[in-house]
């Protein structure tokens, strides 16, 4: 019986955990009070029989003790930490606040392009930020040791070696466009692709408002029989109208890439003066977004794509580029500084 007791209350005991000074009070009436349940199996005690007295005294002596010691530990933790038990015993005090992240200018951007491209049928393509010699560039048709491959700046991280043959004399680098995921796409797979590719890319350039040596890009894709340029015009001006709104306008002018021929770079009126000239636009009313073209035979060749059957074009753009003409951000170092200040400003609801 007393046995029974007795270890019913040590479970009490080892499960209790006050909230407040008032709990552990109670507790100590319950078990250590002059007229507590100790006081009263000791006087339980005291009516058993001599052979049940050897055993029970043991435990009953050890279960005192267990009481005393948790008591005592209790209180001292609550002595060491009064404010918490204060707050939580005034109800009245008001809550902690909860601060709401907010995402990142440039993956707001980024989604935004990538839902446009997304309505039109295009599926979303990654690749690895380090990359080979081919991917990046021999693929796209940047002519070995020739001046081209300096338009990017490129951060290489190894160096070829003369006893390198074959594939494995390709130098690694760390991507300066995403190109290098057209060609992985093409060389995976058959026509058609459709297809955009969005990811960070790296130029050894010096750190300052204007130049980083990263930023995000996010390029396309469209291969199949019968795609001519005025296919990459509407794709293009379709973009444009949904990103800037009714009433901008697009203008190509030619340019040159060694992965696409013709090749254009386009332009559109500037979002901040509608064309009037400002600061952003340097006062000519078009601002530049992105570069272009038709994919080069060489290229579908080297992707094992047979350009008498098949014709393609291409596109590549700058997140920040078009985040800052969104946002009238003229320092692209705000992007990776961090600053809370800079950040919370474009406060949105986290989906
Ligand atoms: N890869 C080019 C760049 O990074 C952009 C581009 C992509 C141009 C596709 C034309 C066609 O600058």
């Amino acid at each position: 019986m007393m046995q029974e007791q007795i270890t019913q209350y040590t479970t009490e005991i080892n499960t209790f955990h006050p909230d407040s000074a008032a709990e552990l009070e109670a507790f100590r009436i319950r078990f250590l009070g002059t007229k507590g349940l100790i006081k009263d199996l000791f006087d339980q005690f005291k009516t058993v029989s001599p052979e049940e007295k050897r055993t029970l005294g043991k435990t009953l002596n050890e279960f005192k003790q267990l009481a005393e010691t948790k008591y005592q530990s209790l209180k001292e933790q609550l002595e060491t930490q009064p404010e918490k038990t204060a707050l939580k015993d005034d109800l009245t005090l008001p809550g902690e606040g909860f601060q709401l992240g907010s995402r990142h200018p440039l993956s707001l951007v980024r989604n935004e392009i990538i839902d446009i491209f997304k309505r039109l049928g295009f599926i979303i393509a990654e690749g690895p930020e380090i990359e080979d010699d081919w991917h990046n560039f021999s693929a796209l048709n940047f002519p070995e040791e020739h001046p081209a491959r300096d338009m990017q700046d490129t951060f290489f991280i190894s160096k070829k070696s003369p006893a390198d043959s074959g594939e494995a004399a390709g130098d690694i680098a760390l991507r300066t466009h995403t190109s290098s995921v057209q060609v992985r796409m093409m060389e995976a797979g058959k026509p058609p692709f459709r297809a955009i590719m969005p990811g960070r890319v790296y130029r050894n350039e010096a750190i300052s408002a204007r130049a980083h040596c990263f930023f995000h890009q996010v390029e396309g894709l469209y291969v199949d029989e019968n795609v001519s340029f005025a296919d990459l015009k509407q794709t293009l001006y379709h973009f444009v109208l949904e990103l800037y709104g009714e009433g901008t306008k697009v203008r190509f002018r030619p340019s040159y890439f060694p992965f696409t021929e013709p090749s254009a770079e386009m332009d559109v009126s500037c979002s901040i003066c509608k064309g009037a000239g400002c600061q952003m636009c340097k006062y000519s009313g078009w601002v530049e977004i992105l570069g272009c073209g038709m994919v080069d035979p060489n290229v579908l060749e080297n992707c094992g794509i047979d350009p008498e059957k098949y014709t393609g074009f291409a596109f590549g753009m700058g997140i920040e580029r078009i985040t800052n003409l969104k946002y009238q951000i003229r320092d692209l170092r705000l992007f990776s500084e961090n600053d809370i200040r800079f950040l919370k400003q474009f406060q949105t609801e986290i989906s």
